[in-house]
């Protein structure tokens, strides 16, 4: 039976795992799974801009493809109130087309996003011919002309003159290849579209304009957007709520103000002292290279570049001697020592207690005019 989930909620994430198969270490020998996402849940409402925020290695990506139906994974993800049909293999293609018509995605590379063979116009009506029925049977796109008319709409939605339709990605920037690529996640005006480090191979001024591009198109357009980065501060620019990945797990979430004035995780401490006391204002006043500009060079300057050292301790070691314990127990020992902080290895406040799995506190906090503040935080010291 299908279990049903809030209407306001675009997205839910329940209790998503994902494992991919390792190789083993020196202190875990022979072949056991890699956890990647460890009991990752969260809600993006409708209309909301939601900020996954995380160092390199973290899961993100990861979690982006789960929710795409890239890869497998435990748990449950439901789009616009349906069940993901990739975890379902009696799916029908209707529930695929449904669910892709739902969720669209922006991806990192926009150049291999995109054939250099085709016009950008013949790029974007691919959705609408894909989609070609479900469109005519409800009278949005009936031909040919509807279609070239809605490649123009969106071209001007993100900022590029009509007259690109004829052109190739190969004569165009790297930002307006970005912006052809947010055009294509738009032509079906989907509810949810999923961004993953969408401006990192941008440099700091087009990422700026297409961060505020993101905005303007969020005035002109109704839906909630997953914004995936390793960059804190343009997270925070861009998005009403944040949680932050740590090893795959949530380690903090909740609205951004708070949790960017009032950090309660020692790994979101370490992240937001990477970067100087530069938010929303940066941009707002007209500073354009404000948000991404401080966070580009501070982030993987700092805590990205901390996050790296610290993967690395703990993978690499000396000697590779044939264990005697079987996979199983080795993927046992493993998760085991997974389920305590996934940052105890790293924080200077670590005890006892951190060794124990530790859920994530509600410390929400209540405003003088009623609204909650929400803020969760997976550490026991909160
Ligand atoms: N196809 C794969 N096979 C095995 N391990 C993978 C694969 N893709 C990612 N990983 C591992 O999963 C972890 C999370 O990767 P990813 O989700 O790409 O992180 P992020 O997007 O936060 O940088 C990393 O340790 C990475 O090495
Ligand atoms: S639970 Fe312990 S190890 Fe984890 S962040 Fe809190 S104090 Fe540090
Ligand atoms: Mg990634």
């Amino acid at each position: 039976m299908e279990q049903s989930v809030k209407a306001a909620d675009i997205l839910e994430v329940r209790h998503v795992t994902n494992y991919y198969a390792g190789t083993g270490t020196s202190l875990l020998p022979g072949r056991h799974r890699h956890r990647v996402l460890n009991d990752v849940s969260l809600t993006i409402h409708n209309d909301e801009f939601f900020g996954l925020v995380g160092e390199s290695g973290s899961g993100k990506s990861t979690l982006a493809n789960c929710i795409l139906g890239l890869i497998p994974y435990e748990g449950e993800i439901f789009v616009a109130g349906k069940p993901s049909p990739y975890n379902n293999k009696h799916r029908t293609r209707e529930q695929v087309l449904e669910y892709t018509r739902n969720v669209q995605a922006i991806f990192q590379d926009p150049l291999s996003a995109l054939d250099p063979g085709k016009t950008i116009s013949f790029t974007l009506q691919e959705p609408l011919k894909a989609h070609r029925r479900y469109l005519a049977e409800k009278g949005i796109i009936r031909n040919r002309e509807d279609r070239e008319k809605r490649v123009r709409e969106v071209l001007s939605l993100c900022d590029l003159d009509p007259s690109y339709a004829d052109r190739r990605p190969g004569g165009l920037s790297g930002g307006q290849r970005q912006r052809v690529c947010i055009a294509a996640s738009l032509m079906l005006s989907p509810p949810l579209i999923l961004a993953d480090e969408a401006i990192s191979a941008l440099d700091v001024s087009v990422g700026s304009q297409i961060l505020n591009l993101f905005r303007d198109i969020d005035e002109k357009a109704d839906f909630a957007m997953l914004f995936i980065s390793h960059n804190l501060n343009v997270v925070y620019y861009l998005c009403d709520r944040i949680a932050v990945l740590f090893n795959g797990q949530i380690v903090e979430q909740g609205d951004s103000e708070q949790l960017y004035s009032d950090p309660k995780h020692p790994y979101t401490q370490l992240l937001l002292s990477a970067v100087p006391g530069l938010g929303k204002s940066g941009t707002e006043n007209g500073q354009d290279t404000g948000a991404a500009n401080a966070g580009e060079t501070k982030t993987s300057g700092g805590a990205e570049n901390a996050g790296k050292a610290g993967t690395e301790g703990k993978t690499e070691g000396p000697g590779k001697a044939e264990d005697p314990r079987s996979a199983e127990a080795g993927e046992a020992q493993a998760d085991a020592e997974e389920d305590g902080c996934p940052y105890a290895a790293r924080c200077p406040k670590a005890t006892a207690a951190c060794r124990e799995k530790i859920p994530l506190k509600d410390i929400s906090v209540r405003q003088a005019d009623g609204t909650v503040k929400e803020h969760l935080v997976r550490c026991v010291l909160a």
